[in-house]
């Protein structure tokens, strides 16, 4: 049976791309020039520096090309090497290590693998820093966030040692459903922020790097060079425009949603809900059985009612446990609580 419905599947772009994609060109004047200062790419870069509070933006076909650019640039003007970043961070994990092999630079992990960063952590990093990098939420450990006077005092102990620092902000718009101050007081904190247009803007793909404009200046070279200067790329923009007008003024109601699938899912025990309560849109269900097991399951369920709760686990270090992440959009918000809860009982009788 195919999927019906799905927790996994984050939003209606990826369930049903091209009755979206024609909804949305609907609604865009046709005059509209796809290029130039007045196309969807320079008005996207405009509007993302005016809400991040930066002087400048510069639009990039991935967050992979613009992260790597941004610790570049801030190595190459420090003439330091390392940046830190937490052992689970995009870079660090999703990459193929691209920062060292594409331009030179080492990582070093700071801290716990399964916990957020500390100023302890930080601290005790005894080598010359290029650069520090928060992800915000860590998503590889259910979507934690520091609390704010934590980053406050994190990343300015890193400013006052000579590190640039930056934010991986590919979901800032769910972690503002936590710290809910306006995003120009988070931006403010760091030097260089990249956010994504298809996380929980729901767009088609595509990022954005804000920082000083003699920084933006030097990350338009770098994308040239990459290859990331692409020419037709106003769809991409069309989609994150999009996403900002109609998808980021529901990211609280989808953060809501979030806290009473993870609250149903404690209260009952088959399975368990971390962080409870989530702090963004984001989670992790922890499940009892291991991670072969728990793909058999999911496509029986599948197979049987149309359901789908994720697309991969991850494994734990205990064999017959493994995790999956949930992440609420417009797809979830049709889930209610206990419906979870009962196809979690339905996966785990698969299992057996
Ligand atoms: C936290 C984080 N940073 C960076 C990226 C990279 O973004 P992109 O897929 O646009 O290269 C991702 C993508 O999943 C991510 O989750």
């Amino acid at each position: 049976m195919n999927v019906r419905r799905s927790l996994f599947l984050h939003s209606d772009l990826r369930r049903r791309p091209y009755d979206m994609l024609r909804s949305m060109l609907a609604q865009v004047d046709p005059d509209t020039p796809p290029h130039g200062p007045d196309g969807p790419v320079a008005v996207l870069e405009r509007r993302m520096a005016s809400v991040l509070g930066k002087p400048d933006a510069l639009f990039f076909p991935s967050g992979t090309m613009a992260q790597q650019v941004a610790l570049r640039i801030h190595a190459d003007r420090r003439g330091r090497r390392a940046f830190a970043a937490h052992p689970q961070s995009h870079l660090e994990v999703w990459e193929h290590r691209g920062y060292s092999v594409v331009h030179g630079l080492r990582c070093h992990p700071v801290g716990d693998r399964h916990r957020l960063m500390t100023l302890a952590d930080l601290s005790s990093v005894a080598e010359p820093l290029a650069a520090a990098v928060w992800e915000l939420p860590q998503r590889d450990i259910g979507g934690l966030l520091p609390e704010w006077d934590d980053l406050v005092a994190q990343t300015a102990a890193m400013r006052s040692r000579g590190a640039a620092v930056h934010l991986d902000g590919a979901r800032l718009w769910e972690a503002q459903t936590y710290y809910r101050l306006p995003f120009a007081e988070v931006t403010a904190l760091f030097d260089s922020v990249y956010v994504s247009l298809y996380k929980g803007l729901q767009g088609t793909g595509g990022a954005v790097l804000a920082a000083e404009a003699d920084v933006i200046a030097e990350a338009r070279v770098w994308r040239r060079r990459l290859g990331g200067d692409v020419y037709d790329a106003w769809p991409l923009a069309l989609a994150g425009l999009h996403g900002l007008d109609t998808v980021l003024p529901r990211l609280p109601a989808h953060r809501e949603h979030a806290v009473a699938i993870a609250a149903a899912i404690n209260a009952d025990g088959v399975a368990r809900a971390f962080p409870d309560p989530p702090q963004t849109p984001l989670f992790h269900v922890h499940l009892p059985i291991g991670p072969d097991a728990a793909m058999r399951a999911a496509d029986a369920l599948r197979a049987a009612t149309g359901m789908e709760l994720f697309g991969r686990v991850r494994s734990a270090p205990d064999p017959d446990r493994c995790s999956f992440e949930v992440s609420i959009g417009e797809n979830a918000m049709d889930l209610a609580p206990d419906e979870v809860v009962t196809h979690l009982h339905e996966l785990l009788r698969h299992a057996t």
